[in-house]
């Protein structure tokens, strides 16, 4: 398969925003991820009566992407209304941070139509950012067992 380029992948984003439910806002965004085999997936943004459940394209895209078995991606193309290029809010970020190429993510932030395209990475969007790694615990000091707890359990 030829790897999609990164103006297909926002051309792949720009489609799916027209397929958004998005009719309390108006403000329809799509979003489409590259894995690392160059499988594209896109999502849109799904509003609801009940306004908080509104899910965000980028989510829908991570959603799709990990029900068809990837979990792999290498970058993102998120296409809103107007000529600017719209972000992911803060929510998608920390959801896209999960995956494996974390903070390396390509980020291609585009608007509706035309040449305007913010290229950034996750770690730029993101930074000190709390990710998978960081519930690893420290390792134990030098000198302590391995498998004992450093804290005795709480008493009942
Ligand atoms: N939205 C997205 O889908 N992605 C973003 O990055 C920003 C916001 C959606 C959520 C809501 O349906 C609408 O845009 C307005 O916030």
């Amino acid at each position: 398969m030829n790897r999609p380029s990164d103006g297909e992948l926002v051309a792949a984003a720009r489609a799916a925003r027209e397929r958004a439910y998005a009719p309390y806002s108006g403000f329809r965004v799509g979003a489409a991820l590259r894995t690392d085999q160059g499988e594209v997936v896109a999502g849109a943004n799904v509003e609801n009566a009940s306004y908080g459940l509104a899910i965000c394209a980028e989510r829908a895209a991570v959603a799709a992407a990990v029900a068809l078995g990837h979990r792999r991606f290498e970058a993102i193309a998120v296409a809103g209304p107007g000529p600017d290029p719209v972000t992911p809010c803060g929510a998608c970020r920390q959801v896209l941070r999960e995956f494996p190429r974390g903070v390396d993510l390509e980020v291609l932030c585009a608007g509706e139509a035309g040449e305007r395209l913010l290229v950034t990475t996750l770690g730029a969007l993101l930074p000190d950012s709390f990710g998978p790694e960081s519930l690893q615990p420290p390792p134990d000091p030098p000198g302590h067992p391995p498998g004992i707890p450093r804290t005795p359990p709480a008493s009942s």
